[in-house]
């Protein structure tokens, strides 16, 4: 699908939700000079006039009136995950493009009718994955894609983070599942749902078990999947919010030809056979709110030039049925 380009002028930005996750917005935007944001709303009025007094933009009362403003380009959609459709929804019929916090949706029907609205009212639908773009995630994507670890065998990727019960207590959403989608999986291991399906394809699920082990909350709090990708290759992706005080996020790489490791998101070791390949040095993690502002920057290009969203609609929605067919595998119940 292609969307018309706005050309070379500054992308203008509206943003719906104004919590946890919005001042890595502000920050982002504030330092791009081709984007801005000129305007917020949130259910909740006073989390919206303390985020426009912290960054002086302008207050919507309601969500019609944000997408409703003529100066709004697009839409930031950051609030709870379960609510990203019914949000989204609302501003592309406005004909407003889209930036939708990971994951996409809790839903896939949901998320299947968000693709369909962008679709039908010409916008771009684009899904936050910040991991994508640290700089150690793409010189390993371009090692791959260059074969040079030969057939990949084996992938790895471990989330063994660490949530207090002060954080799922921290919003009634967290940790449910009409509204968060499930725990660790769903929220934290998304992201490298997304690194795994971008980088070796739609894998699927042939065994799984997740369980909720300490937190009081509905959905899990551990997940393992053991999946095959459609090269053949084997792999294995962990996510848990249990793990005290919570060690980095890890991607190993191994292949007939070489191995690669990415600790949060930084090349941390390169083997190749028949080569000497020093460990980049410099190809580290984008943290927040750099890695949202380098997407963001992405985002902004393509739609000054009419070109598709880096990450989409449907990337989006790759890494959502993979999150959902570890639960179906595990019989985890929603
Ligand atoms: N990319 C990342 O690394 C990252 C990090 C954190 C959060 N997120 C995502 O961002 C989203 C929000 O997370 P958060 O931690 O900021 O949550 P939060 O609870 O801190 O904030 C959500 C905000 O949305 C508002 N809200 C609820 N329903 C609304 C509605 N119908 N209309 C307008 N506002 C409404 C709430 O009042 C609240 O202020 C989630 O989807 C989460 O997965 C992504």
């Amino acid at each position: 699908m292609t969307v018309p380009a706005l050309g070379d002028r500054r992308v203008r930005f509206g943003l719906a939700g104004c919590g946890v996750i919005s001042d890595t917005y502000a920050a982002a935007l504030a330092g791009l000079a081709s984007a801005e944001l000129v305007a917020v709303h949130d259910a909740d009025q006073d989390r919206a006039a303390a985020f426009c007094r912290r960054h002086r933009t302008a207050q919507s009362a309601s969500l019609e009136e944000l997408v409703s403003r003529p100066d709004v380009d697009a839409v930031c959609v950051c609030v709870p995950s379960g609510l990203h459709a019914q949000v989204a929804v609302v501003a592309a019929e406005a004909g407003k493009h889209l930036v939708v916090e990971k994951p996409i949706e809790v839903d896939q029907a949901a998320a299947r009718h968000l693709i369909e609205a962008a679709a039908r009212n010409a916008v771009a639908l684009n899904v936050v994955s910040q991991q994508r773009y640290n700089p150690g995630v793409l010189h390993a994507r371009a090692l791959l894609r260059a074969g040079r670890l030969g057939d990949v065998v084996f992938v790895e990727a471990r989330v063994p983070w660490y949530r207090s019960q002060a954080y799922y207590d921290s919003a009634a959403w967290r940790g449910t599942w009409a509204m968060d989608g499930g725990g660790a999986f769903m929220n934290q291991g998304v992201h490298y749902a997304d690194l795994l399906c971008w980088l070796f394809g739609q894998p699927s699920v042939l065994a799984a078990h997740c369980a909720r082990l300490d937190h009081e909350m509905e959905a899990e709090d551990l997940a393992l999947a053991l999946l095959r990708f459609p090269s053949g290759a084997a792999g294995a992706l962990v996510a848990s919010t249990l793990c005290y005080p919570g060690f980095p996020a890890e991607l190993n790489v191994h292949g007939t030809g070489g191995s690669l490791r990415l600790v949060d998101g930084a090349l941390v070791d390169v083997q190749l056979q028949g080569a000497d390949v020093p460990t980049p040095a410099d190809l580290g993690r984008l943290g927040m709110p750099d890695g949202h502002r380098a997407q963001l920057a992405d985002i902004v290009t393509s739609l000054q030039d009419g070109s598709a969203p880096p990450v989409s609609g449907e990337d989006g929605y790759r890494a959502l049925s993979l999150v959902l067919d570890t639960y179906r595998a595990a019989r985890w119940k929603r």
